[in-house]
């Protein structure tokens, strides 16, 4: 379980986070929506430890995030995936040498098998066959690209997916597509994921659980058939301003 507790985090003079509360629960898929420049990506950052709150804390599996030492936070990492914004992949490198970057250093030399035996089930589970091992980037689509990236993320480590906006910059077909393979790998894995999107169609149709962070704080937390509804005007603003809002599937 994931507890963002009281979370305030002021980034070059302007207050982003003002106070975030947000609790990810045991295998749920939780989607944090939101206008482009209102921290989601600066929350996820929290989770991993790549920033430190001013105030607040930040607990994986019961253990605080900003207080753990350089071990503890490798610990935690391990477990988690995370697909970056838009995550690149290394041109000069094969998919294998890319999907080997995802596990720990030195780990390759040592057990290699172990390792190319990984490579092989997270690209299983991103549906890409292990014929696309040897190839570069640049012989890959975009969307198979992103399939690429995100196994680079799980491989090896399943228990949390953070995935930050895994469908901008994709033709509607393959976000689609992506939208239907992280279900699948959320499935899978039994992991528990939370996915930061600003595309509300990709939130309804992945979220078992959604939020909107907007203005420093989390204005409102749902399930996609009560956001749908609700009268909040935050959500409403959201929801309103974007094509097919709330079509599930669409
Ligand atoms: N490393 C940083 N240094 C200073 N400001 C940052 C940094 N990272 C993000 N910000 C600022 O924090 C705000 C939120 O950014 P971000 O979390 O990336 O937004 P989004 O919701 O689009 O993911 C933006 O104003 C951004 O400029
Ligand atoms: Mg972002």
């Amino acid at each position: 379980m994931i507890e963002i507790i009281g979370v305030h985090k002021t980034l070059g003079g302007r207050p982003v986070l003002e106070g975030v509360d947000l609790d990810v629960r045991e295998g749920e898929t939780l989607v944090i929506m939101g206008p482009s420049g209102t921290g989601k990506s600066v929350l996820l950052k929290h989770i991993v430890g790549l920033f430190d709150p001013d105030a607040g804390d930040i607990i994986v599996d019961g253990i605080s995030v900003p207080s753990s030492s350089r071990e503890e936070i490798a610990a935690i990492r391990a477990k988690i995936a995370y697909v970056f914004q838009n995550s690149a992949l290394f041109d000069s490198m094969t998919v294998r040498g890319n999907l080997l970057m995802g596990l720990p250093p030195g780990s390759y030399q040592n057990r290699m098998a172990e390792c190319e035996e990984l490579a092989r089930t997270a690209l299983n589970y991103v549906n890409l066959a292990p014929d696309v091992l040897a190839l570069y980037p640049a012989e890959l689509s975009g969307g198979m690209q992103r399939r690429v990236a995100i196994a680079r993320a799980i491989i090896g480590k399943h228990r949390y997916v953070l995935y930050d906006e895994p469908t901008t910059g994709l033709d509607p077909v393959n976000a689609t597509r992506i939208n239907r393979l992280i279900a699948h790998v959320s499935r899978e894995v039994d992991a528990t994921s939370i996915v930061v999107t600003h595309d509300v169609t990709s939130a309804f149709f992945l979220a078992d659980r959604i939020v909107l962070l907007s203005e420093g704080v989390i204005q409102a937390e749902g399930t996609p058939e009560e956001l749908r509804v609700t009268d909040n005007p935050a959500v409403r603003e959201f929801l309103d301003a974007a094509p097919g809002a709330g079509v599930r599937g669409a």
